[in-house]
C-alpha cells in the first residue's frame, strides 16, 4: 500500500463521526507505513462535473462496443481524469455518513462519475463485467444513528455500507475492511459507548493492514 486516497462525504467537518474515527484509523495506519502518500478528497468542496445526457449518452455508445460521439468527448475526458486519479491510488478510505438509509448524495454523483465503461469496469456484449480496479483495498467508516451492526432486525435498512461493498465489488475491489460507527444519536452515554466501540474496531482493523 504506497497511496491511499481519503474520501470524505460528510459535509460536518470537525464534527463529523464518520470524518472522526476514519481520521484516528488514518493516523493508526500511518503510524504503521509512514512511507504511505495520503490525498484527502471532500466530496462537498470537490467541484464534482455534471453527470448530464452528454455523459450518459456516451456512456450507452461505449457500453454497445462504440465510441464516444465528437459532442460527447469533452465531458467524457473529464470524467476520465477522474477515473484515472482514483485508479492512480492502491487505497481508498471512505468516510460516510448514512443519509436516509443511504449514501449521501455527494457520494453517490462521485460513484457515478468514476463508475464507466472501458476506464473501472469492462464488460462485453453477452452481459460479462470485469472490475478494472481489482488489486485495490478499500476501508469503509460508516456511520449512522441507528445501530447497524448490532440489530439484525434493521440489517434490511442498510442501503450504505451494503451498497458501498457491492459498488466495490462491481468495479474489483474485492479486499474491504469495515468499520461502523452506529448508534450516533440517543442518551450520551450510548453515543460515547458506540464511539469507543468505533474507535476500538478502527484500531483493530488498521492493525490488519
Ligand atoms: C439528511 C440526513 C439523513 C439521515 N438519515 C439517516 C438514516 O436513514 N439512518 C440513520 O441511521 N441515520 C441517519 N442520519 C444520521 C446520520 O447518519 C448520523 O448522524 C451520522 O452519525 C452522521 O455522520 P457524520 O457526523 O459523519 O456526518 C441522517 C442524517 C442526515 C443529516
Amino acid at each position: 500500500m504506497k497511496r491511499l486516497l481519503m474520501v470524505g462525504a460528510s459535509p460536518r467537518g470537525e464534527r463529523s463521526r464518520s470524518g472522526m474515527v476514519a481520521d484516528h484509523l488514518l493516523a493508526r495506519l500511518e503510524a504503521r507505513h509512514p512511507m504511505l502518500e495520503v490525498e484527502r478528497l471532500d466530496l462537498f468542496d470537490a467541484a464534482l462535473p455534471a453527470f448530464d445526457q452528454n455523459a450518459v449518452e456516451g456512456r450507452y455508445h461505449l457500453l454497445a462496443g462504440n465510441a464516444v460521439d465528437p459532442a460527447q468527448a469533452a465531458v467524457w475526458h473529464d470524467l476520465k481524469k477522474w477515473t484515472d486519479h482514483f485508479l492512480s491510488f492502491d487505497a481508498l478510505l471512505i468516510a460516510t455518513p448514512m443519509w436516509n438509509f443511504g449514501i449521501p448524495y455527494r457520494l453517490k454523483h462521485y460513484i457515478d462519475i468514476l463508475t464507466q465503461p472501458g476506464l473501472t469496469f469492462r464488460n462485453d456484449s453477452q452481459g460479462n463485467v470485469e472490475g478494472l480496479a481489482q488489486g485495490r483495498r478499500a476501508i469503509i467508516v460508516a456511520a449512522s444513528a441507528m445501530p447497524f451492526g448490532s440489530l439484525p432486525e434493521i440489517d434490511g435498512l442498510d442501503f450504505q455500507l451494503a451498497y458501498l461493498k457491492a459498488w466495490l465489488g462491481f468495479i474489483g475491489v474485492t479486499d474491504i475492511g469495515a468499520v461502523r460507527v452506529a448508534g450516533t444519536f440517543g442518551p450520551d452515554e450510548a453515543v460515547a459507548a458506540a464511539m469507543a466501540q468505533a474507535f476500538a474496531d478502527a484500531d483493530r482493523l488498521a492493525d490488519t493492514i
